[in-house]
């Protein structure tokens, strides 16, 4: 190891060392931590970065790890050990105030989650240093809602013209997918949240959670996935040109709105190119939502539609068509399939709107349901294959009396055999809000995971 790294560890581990054993404002405390700000900075002149991060139980220095066999820096590998730090990375024009700031903020032992430690850094202005540790481990609701919370972030930068930051937009839909391959139906099950008010930003996260769900579906690798997802999560970014009015306007729109209604992928799509490390495939999608697989559609495309966009496409119809609005009744999961089973080779390319009709089902996730033992319950869960036979969350007996409490029944167990589907009830009918109905239901899920992990 180089002699500077030697010292820069040394005078940092000292300067932990010293926090520990002096009370603040103790002058042995800011002697190392002032050695530690001109070892840095003298390094950072012929460098960009110094990464120190843990791998694998030992201390790691730009890439290469230190074997500390005489504990010299101790100090330094427990601090980042107990607050679960991976990696610090101070960068080139750091401040003193800003490295004694870290330090300062290490020293005391409060584990911070991901995005606490952002903005514990940010509140102590600390611009140079990254400090990496594990995002916290959110449930399902609270990915729904940081979902929108980034969507609404995006539109509130747009608005103020503004150019996106796509850091926040891909950590998200990071998140989200992950959610989406290990809990496909549940997540799933939360696109049934229809906010009729913030309609622009649950479309938008229902339309990423379908999405990444088809392509999951269709099997598309990992980097396509995330194109993906951001694009889907971005589709209608565009409409913040166009005002609130025209968005919410009962009734039919005047051909002039209309037109203004139809700028929304080009405009988004001028947006989303000038987001910094945005895939192309992103603007692809953002632009070519609206273009249908005949070409039909809005704004004229010459070339070759993007094959995700087709697949955002579907997931924009579907969302919107089971979504109530003025001017439209929401259909049921089943309608909304049929009306896009239709318009394949039309509207859409077979490819994906087969693999979205195989992936849905008979009775898509989130329909009010009765069975033939006259019990009503909504769709929870499929089983690939065995689509006519989901899970089913029973809300009403046999004799049509509200029950205390839901009752799973899975129609693929033996058990249930006799029992069969016989067709979809309107939720409306029975006033209930099928969105709330599948938050409860990812609440128990998660609840039933937390027991059996325990
Ligand atoms: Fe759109
Ligand atoms: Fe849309």
């Amino acid at each position: 190891m180089s002699g500077d790294k030697d010292l820069i560890l040394q005078a940092i581990n000292a300067a932990l060392q010293s926090k520990k054993l002096y009370p603040p404002g103790h002058p042995s405390i800011a002697a190392p931590a002032k050695r530690s700000f001109q070892l840095v900075s003298t390094a950072l002149i012929t460098r960009r970065k110094l990464p120190i991060g843990i791998v694998d139980d030992s201390l790691v220095f730009e890439d290469i790890p230190i074997h500390d066999g005489e504990n010299r820096y101790e100090d330094l590998y427990q601090v980042m050990k107990t607050n679960l730090v991976e990696s610090i990375i101070i960068e080139k024009g750091v401040k003193e105030i800003e490295l004694s700031n870290v330090l300062e903020l290490l020293s005391n032992d409060e584990v911070l989650t991901g995005s606490e430690m952002k903005s514990e850094l940010q509140k102590l202005r600390v611009k140079h240093i990254t400090i990496k540790v594990p995002e916290e481990k959110r449930g399902m609701i609270e990915i729904y809602n940081g979902a929108l919370d980034v969507v609404k972030d995006v539109m509130g930068d747009i608005r103020m013209g503004k150019i996106p930051d796509s850091t926040a937009v891909s950590d998200m839909v990071e998140e989200m997918e992950k959610k989406v391959l290990s809990d496909t139906n549940a997540m799933v099950g939360l696109t049934m949240i229809k906010n009729y008010d913030d309609y622009l930003y649950t479309h938008s996260v229902n339309v990423s959670i379908i999405s990444m769900a088809l392509g999951r579906h269709m099997k598309l690798p990992k980097d396509q996935l995330r194109a993906l997802g951001v694009g889907s999560l971005l589709h209608d970014v565009g409409k913040t040109g166009v005002s609130e009015d025209i968005i919410k306007k009962p009734g039919g729109l005047s051909a002039e709105e209309f037109e203004k209604i139809k700028e929304h992928p080009v405009f988004g799509g001028k947006i989303t190119s000038r987001m910094k490390e945005i895939d192309k495939a992103v603007v692809h999608i953002v632009s070519e939502h609206h273009v249908k697989y005949d070409h039909s559609g809005y704004p004229n495309l010459d070339g070759e539609i993007h094959p995700l966009s087709h697949i955002v496409s579907i997931a924009d119809t579907y969302d919107a068509l089971t979504t109530l609005r003025v001017y439209q009744n929401p259909r049921q999961p089943v309608d909304a399939i049929k009306i896009i089973k239709d318009l394949i080779g039309k509207h859409f390319a077979p490819e994906p709107a087969n693999a979205f009709i195989d992936m849905v089902g008979f009775f898509p996730i989130g329909t009010l349901i009765r069975l033939s033992n006259n019990e009503i319950g909504v769709v929870i869960g499929i089983t690939l294959g065995k689509n006519e036979r989901p899970e089913v969350r029973i809300l009403y007996d046999g004799e049509g009396t509200r029950l205390g409490n839901d009752k799973i029944v899975n129609l693929i167990d033996e058990q249930h055999s006799k029992v069969n589907v016989i067709g979809s009830v309107d939720p409306l009918s029975k006033g209930l809000d099928i969105g709330e109905i599948m938050k409860k239901n990812v609440i128990e899920v998660e609840e039933e995971q937390e027991k059996k992990s325990a």
